[in-house]
């Protein structure tokens, strides 16, 4: 039986390893029958037998599952060598993507409230009446409705024309302290030079029990944001109005593009307009059933910012998908 321990070392294939197996270890195989006739020997020998036997047995045993663990590596090393990818191999060829541009201006306004300790906070795209209007102090048929060109659903449904129904949807849902932004994409009826019909904002909440929060943190949050993203620019509040803030106001910088002295980008102002702010209305606690508390919130444009940082006078080229304008941004 010795030399079957020769024939598995000279085995190079795998289904001849089975065969040999199959003689040595099946039911007909030179093992069983070694064992049968193991039964007619007499006691001294039978025992004497029985040992050689078991060793022999363990030692073919061991050697098949050796010899079969080898074949196996073998095999998987031709599959590799014929069919495998290596995946460090460097390919000079290979082109490299790059971030959209709103996409990373995005990235970076949200790092900066990541590092002011605000959390980020999701709502949906289609959106309700309560959430989108009514609780945000637009009943129905306030003539400020007509801001927002909404897109309809035959259900009373509607795509979120701006991020501050996910103020409602926090705030309904947890007690202060509040410090959220919520990140995403809003939707009007609006397509021209600076206009899409879908857009992106970043909405800001914070509120406190009592009255903690003033105006003067609203103040100084968006300052430090405004010179963080833009650099040496003036910050300048102008008072304005929204139905869910008061008192309101919009942001300008100085323009980036003239220096303030007076442009086509800024209209010959020397100012940009940037975002939207105010203090929480009174009537929007009251509609998310809070009481004693005070609080600030802000909205702007993604889109409006990236246009500005890289200069791309179109707002619609950032949705057209032309690779000679996303090349630049590398
Ligand atoms: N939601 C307003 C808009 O879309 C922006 C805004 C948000 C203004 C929060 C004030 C406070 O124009």
């Amino acid at each position: 039986m010795n030399d079957y321990k020769d024939k598995i070392k000279s085995t190079i294939d795998l289904d001849e390893l089975e065969k040999l197996r199959i003689e040595i270890f099946g039911k007909k195989g030179v093992l069983a029958s070694s064992f049968i006739k193991l039964k007619t020997l007499a006691n001294e020998e039978k025992k004497e037998f029985a040992s050689k036997l078991n060793i022999l047995k363990k030692e073919l045993s061991d050697l098949l599952q050796e010899k079969k663990e080898f074949l196996e590596r073998k095999r998987v090393q031709k599959v590799m060598q014929k069919d495998g990818v290596d995946v460090t191999l460097f390919d000079a060829a290979c082109e490299s993507g790059a971030l959209h541009p709103v996409q990373a201006t995005m990235d970076k306004i949200i790092n900066y409230f990541l590092n002011m300790n605000f959390e980020i906070q999701e709502g949906p795209l289609v959106e309700d009446d309560f959430h989108n209007f009514e609780a945000l102090n637009l009943p129905k048929y306030h003539p400020a409705r007509d801001m927002q060109d909404t897109f309809y659903f035959k259900d009373s449904k509607l795509l979120r024309t701006h991020t501050s129904p996910v103020q409602i949807r926090t705030m309904l849902k947890k007690k202060p302290p509040i410090r959220v932004i919520s990140p995403g994409a809003v939707f009007r009826r609006d397509l021209d030079l600076t206009h899409t019909p879908q857009f992106h904002q970043v909405e800001g909440l914070v509120v406190e029990e009592g009255d903690k929060v003033s105006f003067a943190n609203l103040k100084f949050i968006l300052e430090d944001f405004l010179t963080h993203i833009f650099g040496d620019v003036k910050v300048r509040f102008r008072p304005s109005f929204f139905p869910f803030t008061e008192p309101s106001a919009e942001v300008d910088i100085s323009c980036i593009f003239c220096k303030g002295e007076g442009c086509r980008v800024c209209s010959h102002t020397g100012w940009i307009e940037i975002l939207g702010c105010g203090m929480v209305d009174p009537n929007v606690f009251s509609a998310v059933g809070y009481e004693n508390v005070s609080g600030y919130a802000f909205g702007l444009g993604i889109e409006r910012v990236a246009m500005l940082l890289h200069q791309i006078p179109d707002l619609r080229s950032l949705y057209e998908g032309d690779l000679r304008l996303l090349e630049q941004f590398k």
